[in-house]
């Protein structure tokens, strides 16, 4: 029923439909089954230590036989001055009063590069089908080296520019991430909080000045959003908040009840959690930080002074997009085979000429 089928025969798979991979969120039973229901399930390894690498790839071997992706970031090791740190706990020091949290710490763990040699040797070792990359992606012989072992490689881009620079860089696919999005967005250099293209505006650029097949993100929830992504020239979509209420992620209780209300306005972007720009629930921290910009430590060190205030739902660091009211909440691999039917749906009503059904 796919109209194109470049990505489904790039990754193996049935459905073009990844679920994206969400670092804490999205937990290896919830990528298998999207996987065992014909799409790609994805995890986000981000902040994974070899161990734990190693043993969620075995995990994903044992649930299934099907391709899966495997996601890191790439940025540099952040290198965050004195002044900033002062500058920011200065700001800071009010919030941790009132939650008499103490004295914010100077010590920033030390952390990073995202994607380094280490990195590199373990998927080697893995052999995931699939890595995706956020933020950027990794030099040439790197690429170079995972291409030859028969591993698929997608980017993040959120403008045409890094478009062109993921398909330079050797990419097999790229996703091009709109400002619906939910989570952190994949600009290749840190950026304000303001910048940003609609996916509706993006993709069809997107699809434009690359060769490769595109995939759409961002505001993405069903077989209507899945078949405007086609008629905008894709090959396939990457959906992260719609799979956040499935029974197998690993959504906190509270973020899933909060998404269970959720409206079009809930979220905005803001760099206040991490030192980089991310679609997340507007909460009094988020609005606040905003107003009063300040230098924000490099990514992700600022994590170490925002997480200790997240206990409190005014600070808590809620990651979803703007269109998680149309979120299901059933086992993946149905949400997936009602995605599919859907979009079915709504191609066949296009083009007999009627109204999309709701
Ligand atoms: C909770 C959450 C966590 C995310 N974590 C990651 C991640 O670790 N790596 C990544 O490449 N993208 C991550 N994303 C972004 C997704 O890849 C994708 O661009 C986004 O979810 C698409 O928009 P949507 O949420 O409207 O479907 C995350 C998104 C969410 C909602």
């Amino acid at each position: 029923m796919w109209p194109n089928r470049r990505l489904c025969d790039l990754l193996k798979i049935e459905h073009p439909i990844i679920q994206a991979p969400m670092a804490g969120s999205a937990t290896p039973e919830l990528a298998a089954a999207v996987s065992n229901a014909g799409g790609l399930g994805s995890l986000g390894c981000a902040s994974m230590l070899p161990d734990g690498l190693r043993n969620v790839a075995r995990q994903m071997r044992a649930l299934t036989g099907r391709p899966f992706n495997l996601n890191f970031f790439v940025f540099p090791r952040p290198d965050t001055g004195d002044a900033v740190l002062t500058q920011v706990i200065d700001r800071l020091r009010p919030y941790y009063e009132e939650l008499s949290l103490g004295e914010p710490s100077r010590r920033l763990p030390p952390i990073g590069p995202g994607f380094d040699e280490e990195k590199l040797e373990l998927l080697l070792e893995i052999q995931p089908p699939v890595v995706s990359f956020h933020f950027g992606i990794p030099d040439a012989a790197a690429v170079g080296r995972l291409k030859q072992a028969g591993i698929a490689i997608i980017g993040t881009a959120t403008n045409v520019a890094e478009a062109r620079k993921l398909a330079d860089g050797g990419a097999d696919a790229v996703i091009a991430q709109g400002w619906e999005a939910g989570g952190h967005r994949g600009s290749h250099a840190p950026n304000g909080p303001g910048d940003g293209v609609g996916t509706m505006a993006l993709v069809p650029q997107v699809v434009d000045a690359v060769e490769l097949p595109v995939i759409a993100a961002g505001g993405i929830a069903d077989g209507r959003g899945i078949a405007a992504a086609f008629a905008l020239g894709v090959s396939g979509v990457q959906i992260g908040t719609g799979f956040l209420s499935c029974d197998e992620a690993g959504t906190d209780p509270p973020r899933r009840a909060l998404i269970r209300t959720a409206t079009d306005m809930d979220t905005m972007v803001t760099d206040a959690f991490t030192g980089r720009a991310a679609r997340a629930r507007r909460t009094r921290y988020a609005l606040e930080m905003e107003e009063s910009r300040v230098p924000l430590p490099d990514f992700p060190q600022m994590v170490a002074l925002s997480a200790p205030l997240g206990g409190d739902k005014d600070f808590a660091f809620h990651l979803y997009g703007q269109a998680a009211a149309l979120n299901r909440e059933l086992p993946a691999g149905q949400l997936v085979r009602t995605l599919v039917a859907e979009t079915g749906e709504v191609f066949d009503a296009l083009s007999a000429g009627k109204t999309t059904p709701a």
